[in-house]
Order: C-alpha cells, then structure tokens, then sequence
C-alpha cells in the first residue's frame, strides 16, 4: 500500500493506493475553499496553517477509511511541488516524519505528474498511449503520456489558468468562490450566443491565454452597468464559459491530432464543468477518440493521484528523502 500525500495549494489531502494495481482503497480531501471565501482567493499563509492543523487527522481517516493498518503501509508518496511552498512543506514534513518514523521509504510527485497519472488509477485504467487535458484554478495544460513515469507539456496557458478565468469571471457576475461550480450552474439557464467573447489561440503552437477574456467580460459588465448586468447575468455566464470551453477543446482537439494521439484523459477541478464534459464526449465520438474523465474526486487535487503516479517512480530510503525540499515550481512545471 502507498500512502498518498497533497498540500500544494487549499486542500489537505491523504489516500491510500494498492501499489499492485492502483486500486484507490481511500481518497480524503478536507477542502478549505470557505476559509479563503471572504477573501475572494486563497491567502498562503492562512492555507499552511490549517494544513498544519487538519494534516494528522486527514492521514488517520485515510487510512480508517481504507482498513489499512501502517503497518502495511510499504511508502509514503507526497507532492513536492508546484505549489504555495508553505502549503507544499507541511506534507512534505508530515510526509518524511512518517516515514522516518516507520522505516518505510517516501517518494517525491510533481503534482502535475499526479494529474496526468489520475486516469491511470483503477479499476478503469487508461491505455497509453494518451493526451491529457489538465484545467485546474492553479494549472491548465496539455501533455502527453507514453510511458507512466513521465509527461510531455505539448501546451500550457500564458497567463490564467481556466479554472483562474472561471472565478475570475464568477466574481465579476457577483458569485461566491471559488466561482466555477456556480458559474456553470447559473450559464445552464442561459443562452451562450448571447454575448460574443474572443477565443484566444496565441502563437502557432498549443497554449492558451485567458486574461484576454477576463478582460472582455469587466468591460461587457461596466458597459451594461449594474442593473442590466445582473439581469442578463446567465446570458453572461453561458456565453463567457462557452468561451473557455472553445478555446479548451479546439486546442485538445488540435493536440490530438498533432500529436497522433486516440486517447484523451481530462483532470483538474475544470473536468466538472458540465460543458466541458460534454463537449469532450463529442469530441470523443466526431473523432473515434476514447475519452476518459476520472471521477471527480480523482479530477480535483487529491491524493490518490499522487499516490498512484508514485507506483511509477523511485522510492527514496531514510536518509535520502531528508533533503528532500518543496518547490513553488519544477522545472517542468506548467
Ligand atoms: O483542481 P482544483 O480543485 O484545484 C486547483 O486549482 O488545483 O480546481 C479548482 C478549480 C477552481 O478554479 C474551480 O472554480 C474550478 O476548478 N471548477 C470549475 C467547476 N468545478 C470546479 N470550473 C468550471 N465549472 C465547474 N463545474
Ligand atoms: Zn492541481
């Protein structure tokens, strides 16, 4: 069994991983999106002090839930970066202490590597090889996986993450946060044609870029003004997410095809979006292309991605994983 886990950014996170298979026997995630509500984002320090408080309790249930004693427990795999390096620490040290204190060795995951391993976990495991659209309010990117011990970034966004453009936009529409969900909820009573927003396809290659959209919605919102804006508010909604949804899926559909790819695997919290989903499924059967979108459990962060891309990685023994350290960005990093 490896222990999973996840801290890089407001969810504190443990799961246990059956390392024969990817068997996912427990996967816990204590979210702290309401703790940050009223600061309209996440505040770093305030994110690492509740880690620190809530990281112990998140590992027992973990591993309650699983019925795995720590005895079996063979590794402890935790996240090392990218993410808020306080938040990143507390794993990493709950992480080492553990191991050290259990003789069992640790291993290092890059989160991103954890999101593109996501759709490798059982019982439905993804044949490689496969494109991985990853849209998160931290990352979004696209990556291809030949071989489970590593990744390719083949497109990355240039400035917001997706997931970044929906709250961003939620805000604007007067949405709690983190806005996505709501956005999405409230864009399903309205009409996406209604108002027309750019989709952005920068440079010849794979990325993306949102801060173009984000700032057409602040101008459509101040020209409408406050009374009109909240009336057509789900028209807004509907069409500001078709969008994003565009420019995400043409991109992955032009990745799919650059690349030579027939396998498509969605992860991050922007995998919920119930257009998105759709509009993959389509693109899924327009194209002969599997598509593959893990429970959204396993989409959002979590930590039986981590402890299932570690079934892929070396396992550091005591004292190797001491000098461990967490990275705000590797250089992989999308
Ligand atoms: O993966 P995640 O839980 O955390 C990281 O950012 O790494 O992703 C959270 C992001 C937020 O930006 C949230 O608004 C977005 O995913 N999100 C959604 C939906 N559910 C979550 N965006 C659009 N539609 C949704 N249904
Ligand atoms: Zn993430």
């Amino acid at each position: 069994m490896i222990l999973g886990v996840e801290t890089s950014c407001d969810d504190t996170c443990a799961a246990v991983v059956d390392a024969a298979d990817g068997t996912v026997r427990s996967n816990v995630i204590a979210s702290q999106g309401l703790l940050h509500d009223r600061y309209g984002g996440i505040v770093p320090e305030v994110a690492s002090r509740r880690h620190l408080e809530v990281i112990d309790a998140v590992i027992d249930d973990a591993l309650e839930l699983a019925a795995v004693g720590l005895d079996e427990v063979e590794a402890v795999a935790v996240t090392h970066g990218p993410g808020l390096i306080g938040s990143l620490l507390v794993g990493l040290s709950a992480a080492k202490g553990l191991a050290a204190g259990l003789g069992i060795d640790v291993v290092a995951v890059d989160h991103l590597h954890g999101h593109v391993s996501a759709a490798l976990l059982a019982p439905d495991p993804l044949p490689l090889p496969y494109l991985c659209l990853v849209a998160s309010g931290g990352h979004t990117f696209l990556a291809r996986v030949d071989e489970p011990p590593s990744y390719a970034i083949v497109g990355r966004t240039l400035d917001d993450a997706a997931g970044e453009a929906f709250d961003k936009g939620a805000r604007l529409l007067g949405l709690p946060y983190p806005g996505g969900p709501h956005l999405d909820a409230l864009a399903a009573r309205g009409d996406p044609t209604a108002f027309a927003f750019p989709r952005s396809e920068p440079g010849a290659g794979l990325d993306f870029s949102f801060s173009g959209l984000k700032t057409a919605l602040v101008y459509r919102v101040r020209d409408l003004g406050p009374a009109e804006a909240a009336r057509r508010a789900a028209d807004l909604a509907a069409s500001y997410q078709r969008a994003i949804v565009d420019a995400l899926v043409t991109r992955t559909g032009q990745a799919l095809e650059r690349e030579g790819l027939e396998r498509l695997a969605l992860g991050g919290g922007v995998a919920a979006n119930s257009e998105l989903r759709a509009r993959a499924v389509e693109l899924g059967a327009a194209t002969g292309v599997e598509v593959s979108v893990p429970e959204r459990a396993l989409c959002t962060d979590n930590a039986a991605m981590i402890a299932g891309a570690a079934r892929f990685l070396t396992r550091l023994p005591y004292p190797a994983y001491l000098d461990l350290d967490a990275a705000a960005r590797l250089p992989s990093a999308a």
